[in-house]
């Protein structure tokens, strides 16, 4: 199985990405990082899951509890009051690594030279903390998965998605740094990744542990993504290590030099220069179409298991 880490604000969708990850690759790490809830709640949600699941062996790393300016605020209204929609979770008795998740990260690339894998499904203060200690990282690094970014339709501000608007200063690091990179945006995940009413009482009569799960952590989430006009809850964080899984479901991807804006009312905004204006080297695909029916077959398929 592939070496990867799994970097993440963990609530709700974050839960079932995990899972999804866990099923597809050789989870090595998962590092944690602000975003979602409070910090000390998405600790707890990563250390459950992974504990809930049968995989205490995977080493969670805590990262950075705040962006790199310290600006933003946390999403209850998304993810229910502890990140996990209406499910009450217990204390984990799993304990997280005493190595800091950037440290993690670098100690892990060289591990794995040439192999590991990163599907950042977060805010990229992590990495992008890892890549100023250590720049060298960018050869190790075999790959990076990144939900993040909206092409118009901003899910936080008119123009920013959550993961690039939490911290763009990380973002503009990372995508700077030269890095293989996948971008999977959020308008894509909206329209590949949204659970249809039909879907959501398909999954609740499946009756696994892993589907009672996902009912229970994502009726927040679906209630909030009806709010804003969408058709059912939207996953985003699932599609995006899904599609890291099998490629073939980008059915359509550019390949861009992307950044990212810092400042005043179109912070956290993804700029991509569509017309190659920069001239520069570094460039990211996005994903512009991905097959929605190839990517829920997968998660279906996940959720039935016993
Ligand atoms: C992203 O923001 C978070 O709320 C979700 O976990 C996802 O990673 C979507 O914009
Ligand atoms: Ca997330």
């Amino acid at each position: 199985k592939r070496k990867v880490i799994f970097d993440t604000d963990t609530a709700s969708d974050d839960t079932i990405a995990l899972l999804l990850s866990l099923e597809f690759f050789d989870v090595v790490g998962v590092t944690v990082v602000a975003g979602n809830v409070k910090y000390e709640n998405e600790i707890n949600n990563a250390l459950f899951t992974l504990e809930y699941f049968g995989y205490s062996h995977v080493p969670v790393f805590l990262g950075a509890s705040r962006p790199i300016r310290g600006i933003w605020r946390t999403v209850e209204e998304v993810h229910g009051e502890k990140g996990m929609g209406r499910l009450d979770i217990p204390k984990p008795s799993k304990k997280p690594e005493n190595i800091f998740a950037s440290d993690a990260i670098i100690e892990l690339s060289k591990k794995y030279n040439g192999e590991l894998e990163i599907l950042a499904v977060s805010p990229l203060t992590n990495l992008a903390l890892a890549y100023l200690k250590d720049p060298s990282i960018v050869k190790r690094i075999k790959k990076v998965w990144i939900m993040g970014g909206a092409f118009t339709r901003g899910n936080t501000t008119e123009i920013a998605e959550f993961n690039f608007w939490v911290d763009p200063e990380a973002a503009e690091i990372v995508l700077k740094s030269g890095f293989d990179i996948t971008i999977v945006p959020w308008e894509i995940t909206e329209e590949a990744a949204t659970i249809t009413d039909d879907e959501w009482s398909r999954i609740s009569s499946m009756g696994t542990k892993r589907s009672n799960f996902f009912i229970k952590v994502n009726e927040v989430l679906r209630e909030y993504s009806k709010s804003t006009g969408a058709k059912g809850s939207v996953h985003p964080d699932s599609l995006t290590v899904t599609i890291a899984y099998d490629n073939s479901i980008i059915l359509e991807s550019v390949k861009k030099r992307v950044d990212v804006e810092v400042c005043g009312k179109s912070r956290g905004a993804m700029l991509v220069d569509w017309y190659d204006m920069t001239k520069s080297d570094i460039k990211a695909e996005i994903v512009t179409k991905a097959d929605s029916s190839k990517f829920k077959k997968y998660l279906f398929e996940v959720l039935s298991k016993a």
